[in-house]
C-alpha cells in the first residue's frame, strides 16, 4: 500500500471512494458545509494498493473560526475514508498518523474535525475546547474535536464557518491570550 500526497488526478476517483463512504447525502452534511467551495490542502493523502486501486483518502480543508470580528484560520481533517475491502487493517490509523506529520510540517495548526473520540483522542483530538461553538449545521457536541499542538487558547464561543467567510472577518495572527470574552 503506497500513501502518498493527492493530487488532482485523484480528485475523481476520491469522489467515488467518498461516495461509496458516506453515500450521496455527503454533499448536505454539515463537514460539507463547512468546507464551502474551498479545495483541499496540500497536506491532503491518498493511499493506492499495488494494482493502483484507491484503498484510501483524507483530505484537509480551510475553514475559520470567527468571534467578535476577528478570525482564525483553522484546518479542517475530513473527509478521511477507506474503501470496505480495506477496513480494519490498520490503514485507517496509518493515514491519520501519516497526515498529521505532514500538517504538523506544514504547521497547519489547530486542526478541527467532526468525528468519533474513541477513534481520533488518541491522536491528539477532544472537544473540550469547541463546546461552545457553532456550525452552518448541525452537530453532536462531543464529536467536534479540535487538536491543538503550538496555537494559543481559540475563543470559547465562536463560529466555525468556511474559510471564505474569513474575509468578513479581521484575522487574529497573533490572539490575545484571555479570549474566553470573545
Ligand atoms: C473510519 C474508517 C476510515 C476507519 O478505517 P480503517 O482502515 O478500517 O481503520 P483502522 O483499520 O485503522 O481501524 C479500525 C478499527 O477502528 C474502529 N473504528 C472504525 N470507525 C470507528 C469509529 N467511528 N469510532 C470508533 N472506532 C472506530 C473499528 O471498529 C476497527 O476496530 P477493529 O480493528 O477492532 O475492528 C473507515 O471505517 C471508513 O472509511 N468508514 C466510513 C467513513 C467514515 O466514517 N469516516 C470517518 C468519518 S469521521
Amino acid at each position: 500500500m503506497l500513501i502518498r500526497p493527492a493530487t488532482s488526478a485523484d480528485a475523481a476517483d476520491i469522489a467515488a471512494l467518498l461516495d461509496e463512504a458516506f453515500g450521496p447525502a455527503r454533499r448536505t452534511r454539515t463537514a460539507a458545509l463547512l468546507r464551502g467551495g474551498s479545495l483541499p490542502l496540500p497536506a491532503s493523502l491518498v493511499a493506492r494498493g499495488e494494482d493502483g486501486t484507491l484503498a484510501g483518502s483524507l483530505q484537509f480543508f480551510p475553514v475559520t473560526l470567527a468571534a467578535a470580528g476577528a478570525a482564525w484560520p483553522l484546518t479542517l481533517l475530513g473527509p478521511m475514508a477507506v474503501a470496505r475491502a480495506a477496513r480494519s487493517q490498520g490503514l485507517g490509523r496509518r493515514l491519520l498518523a501519516a497526515a498529521l506529520d505532514r500538517a504538523d510540517a506544514a504547521g497547519l495548526d489547530p486542526i478541527v474535525l467532526i468525528g468519533d473520540l474513541p477513534y481520533y483522542g488518541p491522536a491528539g483530538f477532544s472537544a473540550v475546547e469547541t463546546g461552545d461553538w457553532h456550525l452552518p449545521g448541525p452537530v453532536e457536541r462531543d464529536r467536534l474535536l479540535l487538536r491543538r499542538r503550538t496555537a494559543p487558547p481559540l475563543p470559547m464561543v465562536a463560529d466555525l464557518v468556511p474559510a471564505e467567510r474569513a474575509a468578513r472577518c479581521v484575522t487574529r495572527a497573533d490572539p490575545s491570550p484571555n479570549l474566553a470574552d470573545a
